[in-house]
């Protein structure tokens, strides 16, 4: 993936669509939606050099956080506020031409010019949000969000795959303590504790 990460085209969307297979590969046997996004942000940075890639995740009423490359950035986003928090609550996205022209915006960074944000929806509801920064003006526009928004789709499905990989390892879990409390361990196949074993020996 870092090596074929390379392009060798210089357009945008053929560099988006060189990279959205290239990482459907990576992703389509990784049940962890944060493994997940972690590399889809390296990978956008790696390929497109942009200032700042990262997801924040809904937790409860604010934005949190996720996976991301660039500058630190703010951890909580309320809903409403910012790029990302009005993207969140409209459900749509929004690109920014000049970040200093949008009411609002939350500066991470005073580097960032323009801005991209675009919300990963499942049945309806924002789970996440993935936001990318420029430094640059008008870095952005409607073939960055048309792309982004495929990239939202398959994030889609990563958190879909992470809800039933956690659905498997419960219901392996109650398996496993229904066993456990209908089979009780026999007391002689119990495992010796060290201090009775010690206590067992001559001379203690
Ligand atoms: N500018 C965003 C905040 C997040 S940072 O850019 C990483 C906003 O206004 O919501």
């Amino acid at each position: 993936m870092a090596e074929s990460a390379l392009f060798h085209t210089a357009d945008r969307r053929e560099r988006y669509r060189e990279l959205w297979p290239q990482l459907d590969a990576l992703t389509r046997h990784e049940p962890d939606f944060i493994a997940n996004l972690a590399n889809a942000a390296a990978a956008l940075r790696q390929a497109f050099g942009f200032f700042w890639v990262g997801f924040y995740l809904v937790r409860g009423n604010e934005l949190v956080l996720g996976p991301f490359q660039g500058p630190v950035a703010c951890t909580r986003i309320a809903l409403g506020c910012g790029v990302c928090g009005t993207v969140w609550a409209e459900k749509r996205p929004i690109c920014v031409e000049d970040v200093e022209r949008f009411p609002g915006h939350i500066a991470c960074s005073s580097e960032s010019r323009s801005e991209v944000v675009v919300p990963i929806l499942v049945d309806g509801a924002v789970v996440a949000i993935l936001d990318i920064d420029s430094d640059r003006l008008s870095d952005f526009d409607a073939v960055d969000v048309e792309e982004l928004q495929q990239l939202a789709l398959m994030a889609a499905r990563w958190y879909g795959m992470s809800i039933q990989n956690q659905e498997v390892q419960q219901n392996l879990r109650n398996r496993i303590d229904v066993h456990q409390i209908s089979n009780p361990v026999e007391s002689d196949q119990r495992p010796v504790h060290n201090d009775q074993n010690l206590k067992n020996q001559p001379n203690q």
